[in-house]
Formats: C-alpha cells, structure tokens, sequence
C-alpha cells in the first residue's frame, strides 16, 4: 500500500513498488514485453557492470538478474555474503560504496533486513534494485507475476487488470512476494483476495488494500487467477501451522480445488515449491480439467522483467508512455 498519497516515479532506484504510479509500473511491464519479443535484444548495456550483491540465499532470482544483465551486454559480477566483507563486520553501506568505486553501473540487493536495500541506496549514486528484503518487499517478483498474469489473460497490450480478482494465498504475512504483487494488482486495477490462517495472513492485512478471507473453496470458483506462496518454515519455524495434513487440507490448492476453478484460470506460484504442501504436484504441472499453471512463464518472464529494470534504471525506458504498443525503439 502507499505510503505517500501521491503516487511515485522511480527515483533512480528500485526499491519497492508500493506507492509507484501505475503509469510507471506500465512503462517497465511494456519494455519488459518488448525485450519478450524481441529476438535478438541490442546490447544496450554494452561495456557496463551489474553487480549482484546477495546477502540472503536465492538461486532463480540471481541467475534471472545475471541472465538479464548479460543479455543487454553487460558483465555481471557475484558478491555473496559469505567470503565477502559483510561477513567480516564491514557495514552493508562501506560495502556497497566499496563496490560502487569500483566501477559499477547497477547493484541488485538481497538482505535479510527489511529497508537493506535502501540502505544501500541512500549512500550510492548507482541504481539499486531490491531484489527481495526480509518480509517487506521483492519488486521484480512483483512486476514479473503482473506480466506473466497479463500475457495470460490477454491484458499485455495495455497492462489493464481491471475486473480480474485475484487470489494469493498462503504465508502472507511473512511475505515480501505478497506484499509487491497486492501494489502492482490493484495499481492496475484488480481486486486481491489474500487468504490463509490468522497466523499467516492477519487481518491487518486489509490495509494494503486486500480483502482477506478465510475459506479457499468459497473463494476459488470466484477468481480468475490464483499465486500459492511457500510456507516459509525459515521465517517462523513452522510453529504458525499445527500440521501439514491439515494446512493442505485447508490452503493446499489440491486437484479437487484446480478442477473447480473457472474456465480459462490461471495458476502461479514463485517458487520454490512445497510440493504436496501449498500446491499438489499434478496442479503444478497441469493437466486435463486442470487450470493452466503459469510458473515456469514466470520464471521466463523474470529475466524480461529484470532486464527491463536494468536498462530503465541505467539508459531510460526503452518505449516512451506516449508511443503506441509495437513501436519501441529497439536500437542501442
Ligand atoms: C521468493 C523469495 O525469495 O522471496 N522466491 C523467489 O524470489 N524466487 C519466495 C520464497 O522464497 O518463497
């Protein structure tokens, strides 16, 4: 939800999208499209470095950033935390103006810590992108999961989501993927319906402009749409769920609730999947009288998305807002 009444503009970073102009996310969807279907994307980070600071596990999201950085031309430089000076006490703020002396054009930033990237941001004059902090938020999973969402239901042409309800369920309150994918939703105009246990998904939640429910089977005939999230045992142990049986049992989107979505409903998850869990296997993989599942587009469309974000941070957007689809400007 916003913060600020009025709606934002990036700001020479990307560090969440609560609050950003729809306008805004439309121009980074739109170039994320175009670099879609391209075939062959021109080089236009040709020369520069990105340097992916990741401070937290993860394996897609720093491949897709990788991938994305280095299909634009650019090298792509590896700082975990371990081995880097992080782990030796040095401050993620020294850290960062180390790497940004070095050369750098662009820094993708994972931490454990809600606001790290900001952090970062505020003593750097690259463009940082958050590439996921503690719970608060993971932008480019936010714009990835509207683009594969719209491409899917034929919405990619103007990235209207009105009248599409969407489901996300599961470890929400837990969750930086929910809190970007309930900005960029509704700031396109769909309805969320976030829906979990109390412990997972609070009531509270309302406020970034959700509704929350309770009973999937009431909601899953409704909805055009459904994002499982993984329960995320790391974050709290797993106490929030009394037993596995009886979370699937309620939560899981099982065979039985797939075949009882709507024609033409789509399935995503993030990843990585509690297979059995918040999603059964068959579900995920789809299959006759079954939703379609959307969740390797999604990862495909992450490395769109991110390269995107890369060049609209460095270079500018690729397709002015002005400019009718079809007609970007591809040239380096
Ligand atoms: C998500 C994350 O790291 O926040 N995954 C991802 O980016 N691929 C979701 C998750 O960890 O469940």
């Amino acid at each position: 939800m916003a913060d600020t009444a009025a709606p934002r503009q990036l700001d020479g970073h990307l560090l969440s999208l609560a609050g950003l102009s729809a306008d805004t996310l439309r121009s980074l969807l739109t170039d994320a499209r175009e670099f879609a279907d391209a075939t062959e994307p021109p080089p236009s980070l040709a020369g520069r470095t990105v340097a992916l600071l990741f401070l937290e596990d993860s394996t897609r999201t720093r491949s897709s950033f990788r991938l994305a950085a280095e299909r634009l031309g650019a090298r792509a430089v590896d700082l975990t935390g371990v081995g880097s000076s992080v782990s030796k006490g040095e401050s993620l703020i020294d850290t960062a103006r180390t790497i940004e002396a070095m050369g750098i054009d662009a820094m993708a930033v994972r931490t454990k810590e809600a606001c790290g990237p900001a952090v970062v941001a505020e003593g750097s004059a690259c463009p940082v992108i958050n590439a996921g902090d503690g719970r608060h938020e993971h932008p480019t999973q936010g714009l990835l999961d509207a683009l594969t969402l719209a491409r899917a239901l034929g919405r990619d042409r103007d990235f209207d989501l009105t009248g599409l309800r969407i489901a996300v369920v599961g470890d929400l309150g837990a969750s930086r993927v929910f809190r970007s994918d309930v900005s960029i939703f509704t700031a396109l105009g769909a309805e969320v319906i976030a829906v979990g246990p109390t412990a997972l998904a609070p009531g509270s939640l309302e406020r970034l402009g959700c509704r929350v429910e309770r009973d999937l089977d009431a909601v899953i005939p409704e909805i055009d749409a459904v994002q499982m999230l993984r329960v995320q045992f790391e974050r709290h142990g797993g106490t929030a769920i009394a037993s596995r049986r009886q979370y699937r049992g309620r939560f899981g989107l099982t065979r039985e609730r797939g075949r009882a979505m709507k024609d033409g409903a789509v399935v995503m998850h993030p990843g990585p999947m509690n297979r059995g869990l918040e999603i059964d296997h068959e579900v995920a993989e789809g299959g006759p009288d079954l939703p379609r599942p959307l969740i390797l587009e999604q990862v495909t469309n992450g490395v769109f998305v991110r390269m995107a974000v890369l060049n609209t941070l460095v270079n500018g957007p690729l397709v002015a807002n002005t400019k009718p689809a079809g007609t970007a400007n591809l040239a380096p």
